[in-house]
């Protein structure tokens, strides 16, 4: 049988990562609405922190709520120490980290390091004048001879150059999304110290940590050279990471352990390299593992990537961040094609060697809005995945018609409401899972192998083993479409723990062998 966990009191144990739970995303615009405009807002994450700390996680990111122009929805800040008034007030922000607290929630905030918004103070005052102070809190550059931009780097979000001329100084200034994003400079060391004390700042609020925003962009090979002919446009610019990062993460770790503060990295790069190049004692503590968001919904491959991450990490004593889904990316049952799939694909994320992150309604298997033209916002076509979470099975689900997106599909009856009351749903499967890797030790701490043929994998079937000391738990998860069998663990020795498609009834009895269509199971060896 496996041992009951034991975490310390802060739930870290010694030897292991600085968070060993799981985190939750809030996007907060889409969490809960209190004051009826349609929009989430401060006094809505705590009113949803009941239902966080029911589910079990162990921490809280949410996405930015400080000042901002919104051209990205809170990721372009004009004042890094505010919160903008459509979410509430700075007294709201000390009350969620007082409620959370209270809960034994973590609460870590986004870090947006690589850019502010245009409206930012210091940017205004950087495109004052070439000889203003601030000048070179960013990061500006003659154009080319032809007068056109220094570079052929294309932004984020639309086939266009990443510089903007600014006719008042005549430079261009660099951006890596939108123009209302402009890039700092982090060689300055001036502005280098400013963004060290947004860390502080928030830190002396109490807040436990950071998820910082395409982080792996802000050290930049500040000759620029153009990108290679040939290079798509998509994903343009993540690979413009620069080893100077490094340098300039070892200065944010140092503030981060003064506090014991634990930040975790977006390197939105496939190369688990590059990925790795960014995270260790003296750089990030953990870093977003986008390699099975990015893959197609087949065993082999998910097999495959999961093998050659966890051996990456494991090599330098690390732990992989999976993640499956966010704000950015079309939700999880909408990717893999069906809310059957997302609950294996649960199973899958729960039961993984690493640091998991659920997005806000993955526990309900949401999938995508479908928005029509006249209502889309984003500038970056992500407004599917950030509807609104419904709360309610009542008319709106909680929010007031229009919310400032429309609701997901099928909203009532995946509501929060709804599927609390019953036993099957996603969200009680969510519950057990994450009750399940807290009680057992094995699936935390455990080692872990990805099974193959010789071990009685059948093809279109993802299996893993997780081992420590005695205790031995297999994740199985069927994910090409038709019942499959795997009588390697139908030898009476097997328990089901966990089966996603929320027949509790099978639970606890042994495994017979039979995987169907689209469904995981989690075993344990009794
Ligand atoms: C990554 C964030 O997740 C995304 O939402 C944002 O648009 C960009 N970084 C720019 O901050």
């Amino acid at each position: 049988m496996a041992e009951a966990r034991d975490p310390s009191a802060d739930g870290t144990a010694p030897d292991g990562p600085p968070f060993d739970g799981v985190v939750y995303q809030v996007y907060p615009r889409s969490f809960r609405d209190t004051d009826g405009d349609g929009v989430g807002d401060l006094a809505g994450m705590r009113a949803g922190l009941d239902h966080l700390a029911s589910l079990g996680v162990g921490a809280v990111w949410s996405s930015p709520f400080f000042r901002s122009p919104m051209a990205d929805f809170g990721y372009d800040i004009s004042d890094h120490r505010d919160v903008d008034p459509l979410f509430g007030a700075l007294a709201d922000v000390d009350g969620l980290i007082a409620d959370a607290h209270a809960r034994g929630l973590r609460v870590w905030l986004d870090w947006v390091a690589n850019h502010t918004s245009d409206r930012h103070p210091w940017f205004t005052a950087s495109r004052s004048s070439r000889e203003d102070p601030h000048r070179d809190w960013y990061v500006w550059r003659d154009p080319a001879p032809d007068g056109g931009p220094p570079n052929n780097w294309i932004r984020h979000f639309a086939p266009e150059p990443a510089w903007t001329y600014d006719d008042a100084t005549g430079q261009y200034y660099l951006h890596h999304f939108l123009p209302e994003q402009p890039d700092v400079n982090w060689d300055d060391p001036g502005l280098r110290e400013a963004q060290l004390d947004v860390l502080r700042f928030w830190l002396d609020r109490g807040v436990d940590g950071f998820r910082a925003d395409a982080i792996v962009l802000i050290g930049q090979d500040r000759t620029y050279p153009d990108d290679p002919p040939g290079t798509p446009p998509d994903g343009r610019g993540w690979f413009h990471w620069h080893p100077s990062t490094r340098g300039h993460l070892a200065a944010a770790r140092r503030v981060l352990d003064e506090r014991g503060a634990v930040m975790i990295g977006e390197a939105f790069l496939e190369d688990v390299d590059a990925v790795l190049a960014h995270v260790g004692d003296d750089a990030l503590h953990l870093a977003f593992t986008f390699q099975l968001l990015l893959a197609p919904w087949d065993a082999a491959e998910w097999a495959r990537r999961i093998a050659e991450v966890d051996a990456a990490f494991a090599a330098r004593g690390l732990w992989p961040a999976w993640v499956l889904s966010n704000h950015d990316k079309p939700r999880l049952a909408t990717r893999v094609g069906s809310r059957a799939r997302a609950r294996a694909a649960l199973c899958v994320l729960l039961t993984l060697r690493g640091v998991p992150t659920l997005y806000q309604g993955d526990e309900l298997a949401l999938e995508d809005a479908e928005v029509p033209t006249e209502r889309e916002v984003d500038p970056g076509g992500r407004d599917g995945c950030r509807a609104p979470m419904p709360w309610t099975s009542e008319p709106g689900c909680g929010w007031p018609d229009p919310a400032w997106l429309p609701l997901p599909p099928d909203a009532a009856a995946l509501s929060v409401a709804a599927q609390e009351a019953d036993p099957a749903s996603a969200l009680h499967l969510t519950r057990r899972l994450i009750a399940l890797r807290s009680s057992h030790e094995v699936l935390v701490r455990g080692a872990q192998r990805v099974l193959g043929a010789a071990d009685g994998i059948p093809d279109g079937v993802l299996g893993f083993v997780r081992e420590l000391g005695d205790a031995r738990m297999v994740t199985l998860a069927e994910m090409a479409g038709r019942t499959a069998t795997v009588p390697a663990f139908a030898d009476g020795a097997w328990v089901v723990r966990i089966g996603s498609d929320g027949a509790a009834a099978g639970e606890g009895g042994t495994f017979d062998g039979t995987l169907p269509a689209d469904t995981a199971v989690v075993l344990e060896r009794a």
